[in-house]
C-alpha cells in the first residue's frame, strides 16, 4: 500500500490538503490504488506545538513513505520569532533533508482561462512549459549573517555559492525534461555580474552536450522576466538556480490567471515532494475560498511520479479541466457569469469528473 505523508501546514494548507486527499479518495477508488495517508505536523503550526517547525518525526516520516503532498507554511504570526524558527524553515528543511534538488513547476494554462490572463489572450494561448528550479543551493542556503557591525554600520549578508556537480544534476534532469517535450532549453543566469552564473552558465554548456537532441540557449535573468510577459509561449523548458527560479514562477504563474492553479513537483534521490507554489495566503485563511486546484495538480503529479500511475493522473488533470471548461471558478478567478465555487465545491466538482 502506496504512502503518502500529507503535511498540512499553515493558514489554507488544511483546507487546500484536504481538498487534495478528496480527490486522490476518487482517484482511488477508480483505479484501485490502495492508497494510504500520514499527517504530520510543520511549519508555524509545528512551532506552536512543539517549539520548532520542523519536528524530526516529521522529516522520518517523510524519508519513510512513498510521497509527501504538502500546503503551505508561514504566516504573520510567526514573522518576529527568531529567523532559524520561522515557519518557512519546515519547507527548506524538508528540501535539504530529503534532498529535493529539482523542482519541476509547469505552468500550461487551460484554454478556459485564457481571458483571466493579465496578458492579451493571443499572447496567454497555448502556453506550456515548465520552470526547473534548483532547490536546495544557491543563496537560500549560503552561509549568512544577520547583523553584524562593519566599518560602524550595521550590515547583513547572504553567500551565493554554487558547485559544478550541482548545476550539472540539474541542467541534466532538465535536458530530459527537455526531450520529452519540444527539445528547448533556456538556462537563466546573471552571467554578466555574477561569478555563480559564470561558472552555471559554462556547467550547463558542457552538460547539454550530452543532449543533442535538445536546443539550449541562455539567457539573463532581467531579459527572462520581461520575455515571459512579452512572449511566453517561446519557452519550453527553463533551468535556474534558487533564487531566480522562485521569482520567475510567481511570474510565469500569473500567465495562467491565478497563482492558486499552479502546482509542482520537487524531486528527490529517493522520496519526493509536491506542493502548489502559492504561500498560506493568511489574507483569506479560514474562509473556505482559497483555490484548491494548484494542490489538487500537485497531487496529479505525485501520481505520476513518484507511484507512476500516470491513468490516475491524467484523470485528475483533466476533471480539472473539465470543471473550468463547465464555468465553475473558484473566488480568485470568478467573473460574471460563471459559476461561483467555494473550495469544497469545486473540489466535489472534480471528484464527480474522475
Ligand atoms: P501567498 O502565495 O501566500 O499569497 C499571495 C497572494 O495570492 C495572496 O493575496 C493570496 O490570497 C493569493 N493566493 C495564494 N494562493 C491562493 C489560492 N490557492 N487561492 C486563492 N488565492 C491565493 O504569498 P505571500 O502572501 O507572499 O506569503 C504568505 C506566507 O506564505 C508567507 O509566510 C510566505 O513565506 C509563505 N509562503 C510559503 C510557501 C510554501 O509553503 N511553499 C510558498 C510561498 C510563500
Ligand atoms: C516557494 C516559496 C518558498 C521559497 C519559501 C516559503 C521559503 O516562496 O516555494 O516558492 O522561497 O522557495
Ligand atoms: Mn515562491
Amino acid at each position: 500500500m502506496p504512502k503518502i505523508v500529507v503535511i498540512p501546514g499553515d493558514g489554507i494548507g488544511k483546507e487546500i490538503t484536504d481538498a487534495a486527499v478528496r480527490v486522490l479518495q476518487a482517484a482511488d477508488k477508480k483505479f484501485a490504488l490502495n492508497l494510504e495517508y500520514e499527517y504530520h505536523d510543520a511549519g508555524g503550526t509545528a512551532y506552536d506545538k512543539f517549539g520548532t517547525p520542523l519536528p524530526e518525526e516529521t522529516v522520518a516520516a517523510c524519508k519513510a513513505s512513498d510521497g509527501v503532498l504538502f500546503g503551505a507554511v508561514g504566516g504573520d504570526k510567526w514573522d518576529n520569532v527568531e529567523p532559524a524558527l520561522r515557519p518557512e524553515k519546515a519547507i527548506l528543511g524538508l528540501r535539504k533533508q530529503l534532498g529535493l534538488y529539482a523542482n519541476l513547476r509547469p505552468v500550461k494554462i487551460a484554454d478556459a482561462l485564457v481571458e483571466y490572463s493579465p496578458l492579451k489572450p493571443e499572447l496567454a494561448r497555448g502556453v506550456d512549459l515548465v520552470i526547473v528550479r534548483e532547490l536546495v543551493g544557491g543563496i537560500y542556503f549560503g552561509e549568512r549573517c544577520e547583523s553584524e557591525q562593519h566599518n560602524g554600520v550595521e550590515r547583513a549578508w547572504d553567500l551565493e555559492n554554487y558547485s559544478v556537480p550541482e548545476v550539472e544534476r540539474i541542467v541534466r534532469l532538465a535536458c530530459e525534461t527537455a526531450k520529452l517535450r519540444r527539445g528547448k532549453l533556456t538556462s537563466v543566469d546573471k552571467a554578466n555580474v555574477l561569478a555563480t552564473s559564470r561558472l552555471w552558465r559554462r556547467t550547463a554548456a558542457e552538460a547539454a552536450k550530452a543532449y543533442p537532441e535538445v536546443e539550449m540557449k541562455n539567457l539573463y535573468v532581467d531579459n527572462c522576466a520581461m520575455q515571459l510577459a512579452i512572449n511566453p509561449a517561446q519557452f519550453d523548458v527553463i533551468v535556474t538556480g534558487n533564487l531566480f527560479g522562485d521569482i520567475l514562477s510567481d511570474e510565469a504563474a500569473v500567465v495562467g490567471g491565478s497563482i492558486g492553479m499552479l502546482p509542482s513537483a520537487s524531486i528527490g534521490t529517493s522520496t519526493s515532494l509536491y506542493e502548489p507554489i502559492h504561500g498560506s495566503a493568511p489574507d483569506i485563511a479560514g474562509q473556505g475560498i482559497a483555490n484548491p486546484m494548484g494542490t489538487i495538480l500537485s497531487a496529479a503529479m505525485l501520481l505520476r511520479y513518484s507511484l507512476h500511475e500516470e491513468e490516475a493522473a491524467l484523470a485528475i488533470e483533466q476533471a480539472v479541466d473539465k470543471a473550468l471548461a463547465e464555468g465553475y471558478r473558484t473566488p480568485d478567478l470568478w467573473k460574471e457569469g460563471f459559476k461561483k465555487a467555494n473550495t469544497a465545491e469545486i473540489t466535489h466538482v472534480i471528484v464527480e469528473r474522475i
